[in-house]
């Protein structure tokens, strides 16, 4: 076996993130949306080795050394190509075709997907030569549909002629089998004598191509002005190459920008993603004609914490929303929803009002669950308890599916908030499983009353005094970024400024989890200061909001937290001290303090 399939490659480079593969073996640094630390491949002192999330690059500044994960594979492991592929596959959970060469059958299936893919490759080639030459088609795609000549270049769009042996002819000048493209539906058979003939007659095609640049199979819409009765589109079937609960139509030009951008735009049709690639949004993707998979989640959670669904404002689309937004939610990802009027998909609204409209609908969209939540509150309105129970169970399926603690824990304060219920009663209710028994959710940790260390049982007690906010800013940046934080406060004299015994303590099992080379988290952080007494439920649900947004820490944002840490401790200790010497009476205890107030006043 000489060449891997190029989708295999791309499969690892997908499921594994580069600085999560660097970050294993050097202590890497978040700083803005590169990753930095000591050079592995060279020795030195100050860092020089930066790791390009976005790019999925490192590059050392040092000695030079740079490339992608592969790259960084072969050198540290002292790999050659294939071996670097075959370990990091191992590792990601990818089979690669070779992993069984004594097995016939698999050897046998890989050729067959061999000659799918060849085909296809023959049949695109055949439908861009078919477009050039089609003035009608031209025309649709440019004039009716608004698509420029690079658009129309970019997605590769094509021209199956009206024709019945058009592609069949081009498979034989290649002296192809017919045997793989009738199985991956290109060909039919004649019913009468089995002779072949081209499926695709008088369309616009769309050839969709998977991770690795190759086409599995192909969209084609309806040209009306030959058949205006026919199917609107006639899809490639899944086959073996084209599996569409895992494929998503753009994905390979989508995918840097996804990454760039920090989002994913979710749209229902081929169109959609090419008009509005065209318009701008060139970080979006559609479902190839079938509903949004988990696995498609997955796909898109690897690349971005953000998917913006824009579909129909219908009944459908709604379901299709209200599916997607689960299964993403699941995956990790927030949603947001572009509320879009019933009938008009993204294709139509960016060329009715342009693409800063829609611009701003994407930035002003609500999250899934506050558009759901709002729908279902405005359709049970006046609807008493049970318009508000409507309203809980369109969103229950949606908290539920948040896997983060904290992340669904602030999702359903909002949502208690929007219904005007009590928090806990709501959590409650949550943990309950709702028709079918699912016992299993008893012991689910993802069960919402598990949640938050439990402190609806110790809410008798008086909670612990509010820490200051300059406190809670410095662990909420020491959860982000230990080693600046850590580094910093030590020099200054460590954990000792911190006047809120809660945070001090969390900010102690931070720097253990720290020395120890573990992560540590905001629900870990909140549970230690739950522990420590600290029950205040709105000040808790409040910090767990500040908590879950990760916006960068600048480095002197570090430093003027902990000068203002500093500065409090030193007035509450000075406030202390004269508090002291007021009382006493004995000379001694006062030239005691006196010299400790001098020591303090030093310090600035
Ligand atoms: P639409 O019917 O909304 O089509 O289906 P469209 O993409 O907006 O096409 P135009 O604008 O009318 O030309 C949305 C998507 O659903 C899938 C296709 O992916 C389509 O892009 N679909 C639709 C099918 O797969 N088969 C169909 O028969 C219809
Ligand atoms: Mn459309």
């Amino acid at each position: 076996m000489a060449k891997f399939p190029p989708e295999k490659i791309a499969e690892v480079r997908d499921r594994i993130r580069l600085e999560d593969w660097v970050g294993r073996t050097v202590q890497l640094q978040k700083r803005g949306r590169r990753w930095v630390g000591l050079c592995p491949f060279h020795s030195e002192k100050s860092p020089s080795f930066g790791v390009s999330a976005d790019k999925q690059l490192f590059h050392c500044f040092g000695c030079g050394a740079g490339g992608d994960l592969f790259a960084y594979v072969m050198r540290i492991e002292g790999l050659d190509f294939p071996s670097a592929v075959r370990h990091l596959a191992a590792a990601a959970g990818v089979e690669l075709p070779e992993d069984r060469p004594a097995d016939p059958a698999a050897a046998r299936r890989e050729a067959e997907r061999e000659r799918a893919y060849s085909v296809n490759a023959v049949a695109q080639e055949a439908f861009r030569a078919a477009l050039s030459r089609d003035a009608p088609a031209l025309r649709y795609l440019t004039e009716e549909r608004g698509l420029s000549p690079d658009t129309v270049e970019r997605f590769e769009i094509g021209w199956a002629p009206d024709a019945w042996s058009y592609v069949t002819d081009a498979l034989a000048k290649e002296r192809l089998p017919i045997e793989p493209a009738v199985e991956i539906g290109l060909l039919g058979r004649r019913a009468r004598d089995g002779k072949p003939y081209d499926r695709l007659r008088g369309r616009v095609t769309f050839p969709i191509r998977v991770p690795g640049g190759r086409v599995a199979g192909f969209g084609a819409r309806r040209a009306d002005w030959i058949d205006p009765e026919g199917p609107k589109y006639l899809n490639s079937p899944e086959s073996p190459i084209y599996d569409k609960s895992r494929v998503l139509y753009g994905l390979p030009l989508a995918r840097d920008d996804i990454r760039k951008k920090r989002q994913a735009l979710l749209v229902e049709g081929y169109l959609d993603v090419i008009v509005l690639a065209q318009a701008g949004f060139t970080q979006t993707v559609a479902g190839c004609g079938t509903a949004l998979t988990e696995a498609h989640a997955r796909t898109l959670a690897r690349l971005t914490h953000e998917v913006v669904t824009l579909y129909d404002g219908d009944l459908a689309g709604r379901k299709a929303t209200h599916r997607a937004a689960i299964l993403l939610l699941a995956a990790g990802v927030e949603v947001r929803v572009v509320p879009l009027p019933e009938g008009v998909d993204p294709d139509d609204l960016v060329r009715q009002s342009g693409a800063e409209a829609l611009a701003e609908r994407i930035e002003s969209a609500p999250s899934a669950i506050d558009f759901f939540l709002q729908r279902a509150r405005a359709a049970a309105a006046g609807g008493g308890v049970s318009g508000t129970r409507k309203a809980v169970e369109a969103v229950r399926p949606l908290i539920q599916a948040i896997p983060d603690p904290l992340a669904r824990d602030v999702a359903l304060d909002a949502c208690a908030r929007e219904l005007g219920l009590d928090r806990n009663t709501l959590r409650r209710h949550f943990s309950r499983p709702r028709g079918r028994a699912r016992p299993e959710r008893d012991h689910n940790p993802r069960d919402l009353s598990h949640s938050g260390g439990g402190p609806t049982h110790r809410q008798e007690r008086a909670s612990a005094p509010l820490p200051h906010v300059v406190e809670t800013e410095l662990l909420k940046i020491c959860l982000e970024s230990p080693a600046e934080v850590f580094a910093s406060l030590e020099s200054e004299g460590g954990f000792e400024a911190f006047r809120s015994e809660p945070v001090r303590a969390a900010m102690r099992a931070a720097k253990t989890a720290y020395d120890e080379g573990r992560g540590f988290s905001g629900p870990e952080a909140l549970e230690v200061m739950s522990l420590e007494g600290l029950t205040h439920a709105p000040w808790l649900a409040q910090v767990t909001e500040r908590l879950v947004r990760d916006e960068e820490p600048e480095a002197h944002q570090i430093r003027d937290l902990i000068a203002r840490l500093r500065d409090r401790w030193r007035k509450a200790e000075l406030a202390a001290l004269r508090e002291k010497l007021a009382r006493t009476t004995d000379a001694e205890e006062q030239m005691r303090l006196l010299e400790e107030e001098e020591r303090i006043r030093s310090q600035d």
